[in-house]
């Protein structure tokens, strides 16, 4: 079993590029669908969501060939319009796709993306908007059947749904006149899939803001793109300078992503600074407390960045509160870091934590992608040597956390150990 083994109270110093964004990767490689043409997408981080959404590529008939981090996505051909049970349930977020092979193929079939560790993942806001804009949809029988020539639609989301923002942005880049989203999600995200959608020839306008238009019908080809840094994996870069006292500079990242995190360890003593290209977090004594912190759609406290700052307060000096409005049940975390000596009470949507002089390593196990990311960051800040098991689900979300942490100080490894005994296993390469 291959394990991370982190030793802990050494603060982090020291400049981090931060690589391109998962959350941004995904619906492009998705957009890929609409070119009928060779796209060419640089800055693509190795991840295993990466890896699936890959595989659904080819499933359909694209040619993909990675080199480095450029994939590119030749979709002349589309030989299928169905993602199999299987490549659906590599990926809960696969559901982004629909819109695209919707769009292109004027049919689509896939399976229910089903919950993720984080709770139920609906998606009516998905289908109801597909159906506006003409989509005959059959979701019965366990799977979702689509079909039908799109036209452009007025819609309304109910919340500011990120998936649904983009798998909409997909199918009016296809239908038939203009789609107008009101209530639109605002992430950068969002942007950078805007700024992917005009290299290929959409008419598109009004991404990061609640109207997103979208103008269907123009010929669309291939493009290129550069996708923008990953502003979750800089929140965790961040926490862990916190969490260990440190000083880190995070290359590549827009501080205004991540405005209310920056503002959170403000608040608690640490100097933060930088510009569109730069972050840089400087704590020089241990975290005191905060106002609360609740999660929100963008440009609020992103619910993906909670666990990893709710990790660096387990060990400072003051209270912490934490509303999470967004996914039921994202405090899986609370009881691994409640081994390591955490203080930390939930309650329904709310946790309170107090922080305590000291954590101490343990053997812990990661319940999902930012969960697993929280627990290095207490890993990195405790007393003693940690041992973090479940790297599936961290390996979804982070190309190279050891190498990125160990550039920083930290003293962190991927190691292959014996399930039953723990002791570790020499290999040569892992
Ligand atoms: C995206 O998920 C991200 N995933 C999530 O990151 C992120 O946490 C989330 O946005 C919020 O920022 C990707 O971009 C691949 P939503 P998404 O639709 O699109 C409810 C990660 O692992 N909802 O904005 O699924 C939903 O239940 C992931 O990095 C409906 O009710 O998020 C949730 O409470 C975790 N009906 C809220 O909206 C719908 O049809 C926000 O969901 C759709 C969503």
């Amino acid at each position: 079993m291959r394990v991370l083994r982190v030793g802990g109270g050494r603060p982090l110093s020291g400049a981090v590029a931060v690589h391109g964004a998962k959350n941004s990767v995904l619906p492009i490689l998705a957009a890929a669908i609409l070119a009928g043409g060779v796209s060419v997408i640089h800055n693509c981080p190795a991840l295993t969501d990466v890896d699936a959404a890959v595989a659904i590529l080819r499933h359909l008939g694209c040619r993909v060939q990675r080199e480095g981090e450029t994939v590119t996505v030749d979709s002349s051909a589309l030989t299928r319009m169905d993602i199999p049970d299987a490549l659906m349930r590599e990926m809960r977020s696969s559901v982004i796709f629909l819109g695209a092979i919707l769009a292109r193929c004027g049919q689509a079939e896939l399976s229910f993306p089903g919950g993720c560790e984080l709770g139920p993942r609906p998606i009516d806001l998905h289908l109801s908007a597909l159906r506006s804009m003409g989509a005959e949809i059959d979701a019965a029988c366990g799977g979702i059947r689509c079909r039908g020539r799109l036209h452009g639609a007025e819609l309304s989301l109910s919340l500011p749904s990120v998936g649904a923002t983009e798998n909409i942005m997909l199918a009016a880049c296809a239908a038939d006149g203009v789609t107008v989203i009101s209530n639109a999600a605002r992430e950068p995200e969002i942007v950078d899939l805007q700024n992917f959608l005009r290299t290929l020839g959409a008419d598109i306008d009004g991404a990061g803001t609640s109207t997103v238009t979208i103008r269907g019908g123009a010929p669309l080809h291939g493009g290129e793109h550069t996708v923008i840094a990953d502003r979750i994996v800089g929140a965790t870069y961040l926490a862990a300078a916190a969490a260990t006292g440190g000083h880190v500079a995070l290359e590549g990242l827009d501080r205004r992503w991540l405005l209310p995190v920056l503002d959170a360890f403000r608040q608690a003593g640490c100097t933060v600074s930088g510009g569109e290209k730069r972050v840089e977090l400087r704590c020089d004594r241990p975290l005191t407390g905060v106002r609360p912190i609740r999660t929100a759609p963008y440009p609020g406290f992103p619910t993906d960045a909670q666990p990893m700052v709710m990790a660096a307060f387990c060990g400072g000096r003051g209270t912490a509160v934490f509303v999470e409005n967004i996914f039921e049940n994202r405090y899986r975390q609370a009881a691994e870091l409640a081994r390591m000596g955490a203080d930390i009470r939930v309650e329904g949507r709310v946790a309170v934590v107090c922080g305590v002089p000291r954590l101490h390593a343990a053997r812990l196990e990661a319940a999902d992608l930012r969960g697993g990311a929280a627990l290095v960051v207490a890993a990195l800040a405790a007393e003693g040597e940690s041992q973090i098991a479940g790297l599936r689900h961290i390996d979804r979300g982070y190309a190279r956390l050891e190498e990125d942490l160990s550039s920083l100080g930290a003293d962190i490894r991927r190691v292959d150990v014996d399930t039953d005994t723990g002791t570790e296993r020499q290999r040569e390469t892992l």
